[in-house]
C-alpha cells in the first residue's frame, strides 16, 4: 500500500493573557453583543511582555509535541512554521524554534499563506513523508497577531488572537492520515486584505509608521462575501472529489475566522454544527494556528479512522482543504 502522512500527535500553546470583549469596549467604540451577533468571538489571548515573539509560543507547542509523542527532538527530520508574523523578516522563525528546541541541523522553513498558512504547511510536510523522504515531520502554525494589529481599528481589532499548535507527521501504510488537498490562491484579492509596510515596496520609514501601514488593512464585508463562498466550496470540492458525503464526515476542521462563515460552509458540506470543531469563541482568529488548535481541544473526542475534512480561507486570497483519515 501506498505511503500516506498521518497526523500522529498535537499540541498547543496558548498564552494567559485574556482579552475580553470587555475589555476592547473599554479601547475602542464597540460592545459584547456587536462582537458575538458579528462574529462568535467572546475573548482572545494575548502575549504579553517583553521579548516574547511567535517562536516562543511555537516552542512551547513543539516542545509538548515532543514530550506527547515520545519523540526525542533528534529523531525530527524538518520542521515548517506557517506564521504571517515571524519573529523577523528573516532569519526564518522554523530556524528559530529548531534553535530554541534543540533540534540539530535540519531543514526548516516559513510558510506564508496567511490563514491558510496551515494548510499550505500541512500539503508541503505531507509531500516529504508521501514520497519515503522523511520519517518525522513536524508542521507548526503560530502567530502573534496582536503584533500587528491596530487596536484603534474596531473594525478588526476584535478579531484576532495570538497562539500556536503543533502537528506530528509520520508515514502510515494502512490508509490513515492526509488522504488528499487542495490548496488555491488569487492575488487579486491581495489589496482587500493586507499589511502595506514593511516590505521592499513599502518599507519602513517614518511617514508608513505614521500613515499605520505596518498593522493590518482589511475590507471585511469584502473579505467576508469571499470567504463565505470560496471555504464551503473548496471544502464541498474536497468532499466531492473523494466521494464523501455530510454522512461520512466525522467533523469539518474548519479556520476559525467569523462563526458566520464556519456557519455557511457546514450548511453547504450538509452537516450539523454537532460535526463542526469551534473554538473562536475562546480565541478569536489565530490565522495559522486555528486549524491545529482546533484539532488541540477536540482531540479526545477524535477517534480512529475518523474522517475529518480541514477547510480554510485567507489574505492572498488563499485557500485549502484537507481530507484527513485520523490515525489514533
Ligand atoms: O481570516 C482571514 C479572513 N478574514 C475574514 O474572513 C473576515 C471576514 N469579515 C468579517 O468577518 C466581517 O466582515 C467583520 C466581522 C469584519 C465585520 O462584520 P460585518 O457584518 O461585515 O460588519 P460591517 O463591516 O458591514 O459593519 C457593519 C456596521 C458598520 O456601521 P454602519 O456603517 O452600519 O453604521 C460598522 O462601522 O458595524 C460597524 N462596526 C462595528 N460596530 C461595533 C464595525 N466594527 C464594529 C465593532 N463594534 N467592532
Amino acid at each position: 500500500m501506498s505511503i500516506t502522512a498521518a497526523i500522529t500527535g498535537v499540541c498547543g500553546y496558548l498564552p494567559d493573557y485574556v482579552l475580553t470583549n470587555a475589555e476592547l469596549a473599554t479601547m475602542v467604540d464597540t460592545n459584547d453583543e456587536w462582537i458575538m451577533s458579528r462574529t462568535g468571538i467572546k475573548e482572545r489571548r494575548i502575549l504579553k511582555g517583553e521579548g516574547k515573539a511567535t517562536s516562543d509560543m511555537a516552542v512551547e507547542a513543539v516542545k509538548g509535541l515532543l514530550e506527547k509523542t515520545n519523540t526525542d527532538a533528534s529523531e525530527i527530520d524538518l520542521l515548517i512554521c506557517a506564521t504571517v508574523t515571524p519573529d523577523y523578516f528573516f532569519p526564518s522563525t522554523a530556524n528559530i524554534i529548531c534553535d530554541k528546541v534543540g533540534i540539530p541541523n535540519i531543514g526548516s522553513f516559513d510558510i506564508l499563506a496567511a490563514c491558510s498558512g496551515f494548510l499550505y504547511a500541512l500539503t508541503t510536510g505531507t509531500q516529504y513523508i508521501e514520497t519515503g523522504k522523511y520519517k518525522k515531520v513536524i508542521v507548526v502554525g503560530a502567530d502573534k497577531m496582536s503584533s500587528i494589529v491596530d487596536y484603534t481599528d474596531r473594525t478588526t481589532c476584535i478579531l484576532f488572537g495570538d497562539g500556536a499548535a503543533a502537528v506530528l507527521l509520520e508515514p502510515n501504510t494502512e490508509g490513515f492520515g492526509v488522504i488528499d488537498s487542495i490548496i488555491g490562491s488569487d492575488g487579486s484579492g491581495a489589496k482587500h486584505l493586507i499589511m502595506h509596510g514593511g516590505g521592499s515596496l513599502n518599507p519602513p520609514t517614518h511617514q508608513t509608521v505614521d500613515n499605520r501601514m505596518h498593522t493590518i488593512f482589511q475590507d471585511g464585508p469584502w473579505v467576508f462575501k469571499f470567504a463565505v463562498t470560496k471555504m464551503a466550496e473548496v471544502a464541498a470540492q474536497i468532499m466531492e472529489q473523494n466521494h464523501l458525503t455530510g454522512d461520512d464526515v466525522a467533523y469539518l476542521v474548519p479556520h476559525q475566522a467569523n462563526k458566520r462563515i464556519i456557519e455557511a460552509t457546514a450548511r453547504r458540506m450538509g452537516v450539523g454544527m454537532d460535526k463542526i470543531m469551534l473554538n473562536i469563541h475562546k480565541y478569536g482568529n489565530t490565522t495559522a494556528a486555528t486549524i491545529p488548535l482546533c484539532l488541540w481541544d477536540y482531540e479526545s473526542k477524535l477517534k480512529k479512522g475518523d474522517n475529518l475534512v480541514f477547510a480554510a480561507f485567507g489574505g492572498g486570497f488563499t485557500w485549502g482543504a484537507s481530507y484527513v483519515k485520523w490515525a489514533y
